[in-house]
């Protein structure tokens, strides 16, 4: 029986983290965007909590310069322990330790930022030829509707690849990653994806299912993004890649399948849902959501009078 990597376990994650930050300018001038405070935790602990969720407690992170916040985060802080230690603060202390405690993290640097694609090519020598998650920062994804456990559910049965697909207004196709997909009997949720297009043209769209930023990959997307040319904005996208592998060999470990997903999720990379993530997130939680909602209730009914 030919091997296929489809049952080798998967333990490791890729966050690619290398990205500018542009559109929170001026606030990521001298802070990663992936810092910047969902309610009281930066957005990049989110997904990291996501990826420990799964089970995942391998977790490399692709940098690039000015991004040495997020390895400090990811650290003991020893004189800050310390002080709170002394002070016998037990519940700021369990918090500033949280974050050292998900997982083993690692990091790389991507040297030239050539897109999505490249910045996963970076993890060749780290993910060893072993099937891996890959986490977008900027996609926050509700912890009470776990996404990426079904995705390494469906690759272990399937093998291949899986993408995280999420039904989109038709108007904002051209934003993401569009997938064309067609029924393969695995459940309501999984589909057999046969053809994906990088934020299409208006019209061109072959679907209104996006592709967010969840992925578990076969090893074999390292030989095809080395194969990848630059693709929209110049850039070598995930997208193309994983569109060359719908065409290999499922014994190959070529195929890609979707995951539909229907909970809840937020864009921090955008502005607006980044504030719509913060005012949900804090309404619902236990300390201060009771205050805020009353707060909310009130600058709702006063404030936003037309
Ligand atoms: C990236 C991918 C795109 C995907 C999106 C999900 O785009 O290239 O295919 O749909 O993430 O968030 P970006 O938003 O980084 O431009």
């Amino acid at each position: 029986m030919t091997t296929t990597t489809s049952r080798i376990p998967v333990t490791k994650a890729v966050v690619p983290a290398a990205g500018l930050g542009t559109r929170f300018l001026p606030a990521t001038k001298a802070t990663p965007k992936e810092m910047l405070p969902v309610v009281d935790k930066p957005a990049i602990q989110y997904v990291v909590e996501e990826a420990s969720a799964a089970g995942l407690s391998d977790i490399l992170m692709v940098t690039g310069r000015n991004k040495r916040a997020l390895e400090d985060h990811f650290d003991r802080a020893y004189e800050l322990e310390e002080l709170l230690v002394r002070k016998g603060d037990e519940d700021r202390l369990r918090r500033v330790r949280e974050s050292v405690e998900l997982a083993n993290m690692h990091y790389v640097r991507q040297g030239d930022p050539k897109g999505l694609g490249h910045a996963v090519s970076v993890a060749e020598q780290h993910v060893a030829g072993q099937p891996f998650a890959v986490l977008l920062g900027d996609d926050l994804i509700d912890p009470r509707d776990p996404l990426l456990a079904r995705m390494i559910e469906v690759q272990q049965e399937l093998g291949g690849s899986v993408v995280a697909l999420m039904e989109v207004d038709p108007s904002q196709i051209h934003l993401y990653g569009c997938a064309a997909v067609k029924a393969n009997g695995f459940g309501e949720d999984v589909f057999q994806v046969t053809d994906l297009v990088e934020k299409p043209e208006p019209g061109e769209a072959p679907s209104n299912y996006a592709v967010i930023g969840r992925y578990v990959l076969d090893p074999l997307v390292f030989d095809v993004l080395r194969e990848t040319p630059p693709g929209r904005g110049g850039e070598i996208q995930l997208t193309d890649a994983l569109r060359e592998l719908t065409t290999r060999d499922a014994e190959a470990g070529g195929q890609v399948h979707g995951v539909l997903f229907k909970g809840r999720r937020y864009d921090t990379g955008d502005r607006a849902d980044y504030l719509r993530a913060i005012v949900r997130l804090a309404a619902e939680r236990e300390d201060l959501g009771p205050e805020f909602r009353s707060w909310l209730r009130e600058f709702v009914g006063s404030e936003l009078q037309d």
